[in-house]
């Protein structure tokens, strides 16, 4: 082969490459369309006639290819996490006390915020700085492999250009979101419009399902584009802030959003979010509100993150959109653990983008306290992604609707069971534990993306085996067959073959997850993380618990504490837990290596305040070197350290004999381990 060709074809691509940063990145072309259209021509037929010569980063490699049947998994080496949410000013305050409580600092802290495109997050993988894979987040462990689709976004680098103070790193998994512009959507759907083809309802869902698409020529036609906002590890690129990552990143050849301000304390930051609360709607794309990040990695780190959001960071959302519509009629759900849930049916309304025609009421109580009634003009809201709800009823000129009382039920829709109100609580329930409505759900749940995430087995499908009599239970899942579903409604052999197939790979699972699937009142996503950190993957050892034992578990109140012993001892749950585990679970523990990690076995209590740092992060700390903290006083306890005015704790740990360490011991014991602490540092995103 020729050399000259071989250098002729790289020239060419160095040159596409860079016009195409200038066009896609920069907005500031040097040449135009029609001259870099001849390049990128030129190099297409060189490499038609050299099919030998093509890379990966070619830049004839944006224009789709073959399409895929499937995509594959990609799993993320650090969790793609998301935001907690802030609605106000005021909650903007009480984010930056959380950061100082944790810190226990008085100074103040500086942030970067940046605008919160609503687009799809996805990561790309650059290895010596060529890119070799894009991936969605998934489920923030695991996503899909679009490699080919994300390869179509012109402003999405395929080589990483290093300059003469950087080289590429050896690894670089940079974040972002890939989103298309308002404009770029409006054409979309007219042209599906014209094509016959139903419209995306808002620009979101478009970039979303052209991401998803398997054939990537038809990816390449939707104008996609991207703004990078982090990276995975820190450690990745040395810089110690946010604001210097957005740069390096930036010199990377990757678009930074350019409304991302440095500030210098959180009224900066509401300045910043006032001001684009402003301008949005002057945007070429949608942004649903800005997100705050610590600027300081060290501090970042120090804060670290919860099970599914950082501490440092807080998505600050723009006030929900409102509009109203007609109250048609009031039908009252019945929910996994009995509660009862009013939905309002509404006459179908637009609301930021979205058709809404139905409203949860959040409970009983609500009906009566917002003076409801079917007819009633009212005012409905839709705050990012929450359900939509009705914030109240619009007077209307007397006589102008009939208005027709809602009747509250007395007994459960579904079971007929008499409903009950507990004490002091504003949610009504069923108490039938054999309601098949309540059975039902907890099914839905158990198969859902929140529970065992059984893929095929969706809110459709749990109905229809319920209904049909097939799955009345847990256990009935895991018994199930291809024979038992290939001849029902909407079901063919491949689509029952995969169910099964995805049924049994979930028995290999975290504890984790198991517990959160099996709906325990109060058990969400974090508490069973804790349990399971707690029993490190021992099912049969939770199941044994007491009370007093869970209370020992830092974060689990008296009222979880009591729901999950009340679980464990029910007797039909017992036998439904015996059928289940005899199909064979294996719950493998998330942190390996435990028995390498320095703290290994020791268990903490805390009591009394400390100068250095928070409670709260000294419990973090120690438990990111492997011990377990405990909040209550117990011969389990292996080391208590005693802030100032310590309290009764200190007394009862003296009289079981317990080890005492002071503010000053603890530190050290700290320092001595945690150096080179690889787990400290967290993932960032
Ligand atoms: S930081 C752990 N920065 O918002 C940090 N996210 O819930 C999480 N998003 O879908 C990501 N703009 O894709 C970050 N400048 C920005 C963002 C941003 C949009 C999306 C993100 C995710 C959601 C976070």
């Amino acid at each position: 082969m020729p050399e000259d060709i071989q250098n002729k074809i790289q020239k060419l691509r160095d040159e596409i490459a860079f016009h195409a940063h200038r066009y896609y990145v920069l907005d500031d072309p040097v040449i135009s369309d029609m001259e870099y259209d001849r390049l990128f021509q030129e190099l297409l037929d060189l490499e038609s006639e050299y099919p030998e010569l093509v890379t990966p980063d070619s830049p004839s490699q944006r224009v789709g290819g073959e399409p895929l049947s499937e995509f594959e998994q990609v799993e993320h080496t650090f969790p793609m996490l998301s935001l907690e949410n802030a609605f106000n000013e005021e909650e903007l305050h009480d984010f930056e006390s959380r950061l100082k409580r944790f810190l226990r600092t008085e100074q103040t802290i500086s942030f970067l915020a940046e605008p919160k495109l609503d687009g799809l997050a996805v990561e790309l993988v650059y290895e010596n700085g060529l890119f070799v894979v894009g991936s969605t987040r998934g489920d923030g462990r695991i996503g899909e492999d679009i490699t080919r689709n994300l390869k179509t976004i012109h402003s999405i680098p395929l080589r990483l250009s290093g300059s003469k103070n950087m080289a590429a790193p050896e690894l670089l998994e940079v974040r972002g979101e890939a989103y298309l512009t308002l404009e770029g959507f409006k054409t979309l759907n007219e042209n599906r419009l014209a094509a016959g083809e139903s419209v995306f309802a808002n620009p979101r869902n478009a970039a979303a399902g052209s991401l998803r698409q398997l054939d990537p020529k038809i990816t390449a036609q939707r104008p996609l584009d991207f703004f990078a906002y982090g990276i995975s590890d820190t450690a990745q690129i040395p810089c110690s802030t946010q604001k210097e990552l957005l740069q390096q990143l930036d010199l990377l050849g990757f678009k930074i959003n350019p409304l991302t301000r440095y500030c210098e304390d959180i009224f900066q930051v509401i300045d910043h979010f006032s001001y684009l609360q402003e301008i949005r709607h002057t945007l070429p794309y949608d942004i649903d509100g800005m997100v705050v990040k610590v600027n300081s990695f060290e501090l970042q780190n120090r804060l670290g993150s919860k099970a599914r959001s950082p501490r440092w960071a807080i998505a600050a959302k723009f006030s929900a959109t409102q509009v109203t519509t007609i109250l048609k009629d009031v039908e009252f759900q019945v929910g996994r653990t009995g509660a009862i849930t009013p939905v309002a049916s509404l006459e179908p309304v637009n609301i930021g983008g979205v058709v809404v025609s139905s409203s949860t009421l959040h409970n009983i109580g609500q009906i009566q306290k917002k003076g409801l009634m079917k007819g009633d003009r009212v005012l409905i809201q839709r705050a990012g992604d929450v359900i939509p709800e009705i914030v109240k009823r619009v007077e209307e000129p007397e006589g102008k609707r009939t208005r027709i009382p809602i009747r509250i039920p007395e007994n459960c829709p579904v079971c007929h069971h008499r409903l009950i109100l507990p004490e002091k609580e504003a949610v009504t329930r069923c108490p039938n534990p054999h309601c098949p409505a309540q059975r039902l759900r907890l099914l839905i749940h158990f198969t859902s993306k929140a529970g065992m995430d059984i893929e095929g087995l969706g809110k459709k499908a749990m109905e229809q085996l319920y209904n049909e009599n097939i799955v009345k239970d847990i256990p009935d899942i895991y018994g199930l067959k291809s024979a038992d579903l290939v001849d029902l409604d909407g079901w063919a052999e491949k689509s029952a073959n995969n169910a099964v197939k995805a049924i049994q790979e979930s028995r290999n699972t975290t504890l984790a997850r198991f517990i959160s699937a099996l709906g325990i009142r109060y058990v969400g996503e974090e508490v069973a993380g804790l349990l399971d950190e707690y029993y490190e993957g021992k099912f049969e050892q939770l199941m044994q618990t007491d009370e007093d034992e869970l209370l020992e578990i830092e974060g689990i109140g008296p009222q979880t504490a009591k729901s999950i012993r009340d679980y464990f001892q029910d007797s039909d749950v017992r036998y439904m837990l015996s059928r289940l585990m005899d199909f064979g679970f294996s719950f493998a523990s998330p942190k390996k290596n435990r028995e390498e990690s320095p703290f290994a076995g020791l268990v903490f209590l805390f009591t009394g305040t400390l100068a250095a740092m928070s409670r709260d992060e000294a419990k973090v700390r120690v438990k990111e070197l492997g011990a377990k903290v405990a909040s209550q006083i117990s011969r389990k306890v292996t080391h208590v350290v005693a802030g100032d005015k310590p309290g009764s704790k200190l007394n009862k740990a003296r009289e079981l004999g317990l080890e005492i360490l002071h503010e000053q011991e603890f530190t050290e014991l700290l320092t001595g381990k945690a150096v080179n602490n690889k787990k400290q540092q967290l993932s960032m995103f």
